[in-house]
């Protein structure tokens, strides 16, 4: 309520680009990672321990179902940040192996109205080494899970791209709790043909492969044969490259769909715009859904990540309703503040009260 009536209009208006405004909040949430009591105080504020809300999954123990999106904290700035605003765990990038610089400013447009947002920011990061050199000095305990998002290089071609993910995954490895496979960005040419069966075929069973040459090298106590490998995937597939996409997926092995990416389509956003991009955020939510209920319907043992317009804890149940078994958010924090994960969360603590009332209600005559 504060963030919405005072402090999104005061970070909305203060920054013509949101780029800036992000940045600004980023350097913020960073500088209190440095001083212990700030951090204390966010964790008051954020943090909610509820064994209830822990979940397992892929053989890693979140402590909440509630994630950070991919591309929020493209250079792992912040993991200690996400942790006290209660985030179960926080995917970081997209990183890619080269550092890049991604396109020309500006390149990331908010609707207010529509809650929404347009980005074609296309992989600007430090690059896979400098990010496993962050990681590599933060030796602490995590609590949370960490996931690391994974794409190509602009500069390398479409045929070489199966080397350039590799590489990253060597640099980075060590360093995460699982990987996301990002073959979705709208931004990054050629990327999204990566998704095609025979392509995304010799792409994952090359990560599957060298992910356990891995673990061999770096052995992780409580992993089995490697670390989790996860697709994000993008929400523009039509129905039979979906399937087809996901036959590849069980073939070779993946271990959890994230769904969705940004969306090219349009649809439900009234602001005229021109901007090209991924659009996320509120009109994305009926897709997103929609693509989540139907991989749940087809691979019903599959973990999948729900993402894509999760606005409001309404929202947030009916993704977990559809069959995610986590959830991540991203515009929904611009537009809901540092706490909507808290939020969520508390919501999620009253859901089995709420199906307990709503059963007596029905039981009752
Ligand atoms: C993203 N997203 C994204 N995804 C990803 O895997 N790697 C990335 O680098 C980025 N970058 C990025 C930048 C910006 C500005 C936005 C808004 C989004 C996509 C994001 O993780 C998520 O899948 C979609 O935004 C849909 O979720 P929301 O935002 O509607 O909750």
């Amino acid at each position: 309520m504060i963030y919405e009536k005072l402090m999104r209009p005061l970070v909305f208006s203060r920054w013509n680009d949101p780029e800036d405004a992000h940045e600004f909040v980023m350097r913020n949430l960073e500088r209190i990672q440095r001083r212990p009591l700030a951090m204390a105080a966010l964790e008051v504020m954020g943090r909610v321990r509820e064994p209830s809300l822990e979940r397992e999954l892929m053989g890693l123990r979140f402590p909440n179902p509630i994630g950070l999106a991919g591309g929020f904290d493209k250079n792992a700035h912040c993991i200690r940040g996400w942790e006290a605003l209660g985030f179960g765990f926080a995917e970081i990038g997209t990183v890619t192996w080269r550092a890049q610089t991604g396109n020309p400013r500006p390149r990331v447009f908010r609707y207010a109205s529509d809650k929404a947002i347009i980005n074609r920011f296309g992989f600007n990061n430090d690059g896979a080494q400098a990010v496993a050199e962050r990681l590599a000095a933060d030796t602490a305990p995590r609590r949370m899970v960490l996931g690391v998002s994974l794409g190509k290089s602009k500069v390398t071609p479409l045929d070489e791209a199966v080397d350039d993910y590799l590489q990253s995954l060597r640099a980075l490895y060590p360093h995460g709790d699982y990987f996301a496979i990002n073959v979705s960005s709208p931004n990054t040419p050629g990327l999204r043909e990566l998704q095609d069966k025979a392509a995304l075929d010799e792409l994952l069973a090359a990560l599957d492969e060298e992910a356990k040459a891995l673990e061999r090298k770096h052995p992780t106590p409580a992993t089995r044969l490697r670390k989790p490998i996860l697709v994000k995937i993008a929400p523009d597939l039509d129905p039979q490259a979906l399937d087809e996409l996901l036959q590849v997926c069980v073939r070779r092995n993946v271990d959890g769909l994230i769904a969705t990416n940004t969306t090219l389509s349009r649809d439900g956003l009234d602001a005229e715009t021109t901007e090209t991009g991924g659009l996320s955020g509120s009109p994305l939510f009926p897709r997103s859904l929609a693509i989540v209920r139907h991989i749940r319907r087809q691979l019903p043992e599959m973990p999948i990540i729900g993402v894509g317009g999760i606005m409001t804890p309404d929202n947030a149940i009916q993704m977990l309703e559809a069959g995610a078994d986590l959830l991540q958010i991203y515009t929904g924090l611009i537009f809901q503040g540092p706490l909507f994960a808290r939020e969520l969360n508390k919501a999620l603590l009253q859901q089995p009260q709420r199906e307990q009332a709503e059963t007596h209600i029905e039981a009752t005559p």
